[in-house]
């Protein structure tokens, strides 16, 4: 797919998915905007892709703001927003402190909605723009002992919804990805138990096609989502999760 000279903002871009996101969109020929609350692996992975970087929390409104409007300042436009930063809370509903609740939700809802809002602002005078949400597997199904974390992405995913549907007339198109189980740092982080190569072959047993998702397999389908080749494509909620919600 051909991104040559379009301004891509990928949060959550020096990690993961995110980070994967942002080496395709690159590759593609886009001018990439790396925004991400890690600075060190941030300016490491902006470095690497020749990409702007801007450090920060995406809960912060007036740091989401900014990033955008310091962006179409400098480059005239903002074609795509694709929102990857996000964070889990391992605990049952019942374990779950209140900060961890307030901070998921300020997190993967607030920030989703915040970096979307600003965008949007800047997409509708230019008639065009495509967001790409990150939701998951665990929006529409429940799962045991991540109970704020579902909660999370389910609000993530009917958010993406709303706003494809309060900006359909606007040329703007606003699609979420819903990975399965992926092979990222997340994957590996806040586990009680160890991560051995166990773990991985356990939870690699769960997926239909029996095995973890590269981030590359995740970061294609969300160049796809932000590309002309899904022009009649909005509010849609794509599952990439080798059958696992099929069951
Ligand atoms: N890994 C999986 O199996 C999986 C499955 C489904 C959905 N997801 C979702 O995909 C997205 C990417 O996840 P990943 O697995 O690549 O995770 P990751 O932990 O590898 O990367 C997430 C990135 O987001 C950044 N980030 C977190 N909070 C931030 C904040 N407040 N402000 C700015 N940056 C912040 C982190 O620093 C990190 O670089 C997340 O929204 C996650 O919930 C992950």
């Amino acid at each position: 797919m051909d991104f040559q000279g379009k301004v891509v903002i990928v949060t959550g871009g020096a990690s993961g998915m995110g980070e994967a996101t942002a080496w395709a969109f690159a590759e593609a020929g886009a001018r990439v905007v790396v925004v991400d609350r890690n600075e060190a692996l941030a300016r490491k992975i902006a470095g690497e892709l020749g990409a702007e970087v801007w450090v920060g929390d995406v809960s912060d409104s007036a740091f989401c703001n900014a990033v955008v409007e310091e962006t179409v300042q400098r480059h005239r436009r903002l074609d795509v927003l694709v929102n990857a930063a996000g964070i889990i809370v391992r605990a049952r509903g019942e374990d779950t402190t209140d900060e961890q609740w307030r901070r998921i939700m300020e997190v993967n809802v607030g920030g989703t909605f915040f970096m979307c809002r600003a965008a949007i602002r800047a997409m509708k005078p230019q008639g065009s723009g495509a967001i790409v949400n990150f939701g998951s597997i665990w929006g529409d199904l429940g799962a045991a002992g991540v109970a704020a974390y579902c909660a999370s992405k389910g609000a993530v995913h009917n958010l993406t919804r709303a706003l494809a549907l309060d900006h359909a007339k606007d040329g703007i198109r606003i699609n979420a990805v819903c990975p399965g189980e992926v092979n990222t740092p997340m994957l590996q982080s806040e586990r009680k138990e160890p991560v051995t190569p166990e773990l991985l072959q356990r939870l690699a047993d769960t997926v239909p096609m029996g095995r973890l998702a590269e981030p590359l397999e995740i970061a294609r389908v969300v160049l796809f989502l932000a590309s002309s080749q899904a022009s009649y494509m909005t509010g849609s909620l794509v599952l990439v999760d080798a059958g696992f919600a099929a069951r």
